[in-house]
């Protein structure tokens, strides 16, 4: 028997078996049909413990599209949360019903502390806090490769909230362990890219400036984030940062016509609409891209396979 394997961070997966779960969502956006009943009688539960659109809308929508079934809540307020009951009881008794989990929690660390609490059933981090969240990591390698056919040799922009946010620290982990890929981190000073994070990259591998437009024209990727409001101490403070960039088509005049657009969405004000024409910009493509990399994810961990 397999021991029980979890998705918490990017490096939870080798690069090799990241390609395996790539190879899988490939085939399942080619031929759906094949997949319709691989989570026959299986059930994941969904405990959102923070809004979302993509990632629970996406996570179920993968599951229903397998065969399986899918339980859960959005709101914690509903579940015995409310009474006082510790995540580890909740987790405990999930995993009595459900065979997998997804779980996103405004607290870092809670999806590592699930899984200490739930020896047979997955979970899969979607989000914790202002840490990671590896599956939006899944999603933008995904789109990478469908539009870039490579993980080595770019140069990547990260615009935004680089302290909070928590899909640019997953995706910077992952994209780390590709060759020749250098990162360029474009942040106001307070919302600079954590220590931490910078502590596990080649020194050499990154710059940091505050200026959009000084380094565009060097993009191969572009990957602007939302400033998240909901980390900031002070209304305040949130006010003067949250409009610092505006990506619009005066700005991308000077990118390189073969550089992508992401971002993992939602937007707010980062993205002026009129970009949303542009062939450059890729977000609407890269959320689509989200649930065929979940439903392979989901039959990975579920060690569910199907004659390719
Ligand atoms: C992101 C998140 O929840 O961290 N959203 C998502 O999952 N696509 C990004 C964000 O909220 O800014």
């Amino acid at each position: 028997m397999n021991k029980t394997k979890h998705l918490i961070e990017p490096k939870d997966f080798t690069v090799e078996e990241l390609d395996d779960i790539f190879r899988l969502a490939d085939d399942i956006i080619a031929a759906p049909m094949k997949y319709l009943e691989v989570c026959k009688g299986r059930l994941l539960a969904s405990l959102f413990y923070e809004p979302s659109t993509r990632t629970r809308f996406s996570f179920e929508a993968a599951m229903l599209r397998l065969g399986g079934q899918v339980i859960g809540f959005d709101d914690p307020s509903a579940s015995s949360t409310s009474k006082g009951e510790s995540l580890a009881d909740t987790i405990m008794t999930v995993s009595c019903y459900a065979d997998i989990a997804v779980l996103r929690h405004p607290r870092e660390g809670t999806a590592k502390l699930a899984s200490k609490f739930s020896p047979d059933m997955p979970i899969i981090n979607a989000g914790d806090g202002g840490h990671q969240h590896p599956t939006q990591t899944l999603t933008d390698l995904l789109t990478i490769r469908h539009y870039k056919n490579k993980f080595t040799d770019h140069v990547i922009g990260v615009c935004g909230d680089l302290k909070f946010g928590r899909t640019i620290h997953s995706l910077v982990k992952a994209m780390s362990r590709y060759k020749n890929v250098r990162f360029i981190f474009i942040s106001p000073e307070e919302l600079k890219m954590p220590q931490y994070i910078l502590d596990e990259l080649d020194s050499a591998s990154y710059t940091q400036t505050n200026n959009l437009e000084m380094v565009i024209d060097q993009l191969d990727i572009l990957y602007m984030s939302r400033v998240q409001r909901e980390r900031f101490v002070s209304e305040e403070e949130y006010l003067r940062l949250k409009d610092y960039y505006v990506l619009d088509n005066t700005k991308l005049q000077k990118a390189k016509n073969d550089m992508i657009i992401m971002h993992p969405l939602p937007r707010v004000n980062e993205i002026s609409v009129e970009v949303d024409d542009d062939p450059r910009a890729v977000y609407f493509q890269q959320a689509k891209f989200g649930m065929f990399v979940r439903m392979a994810l989901i039959m990975k961990l579920l060690n569910l396979e199907v004659e390719r």
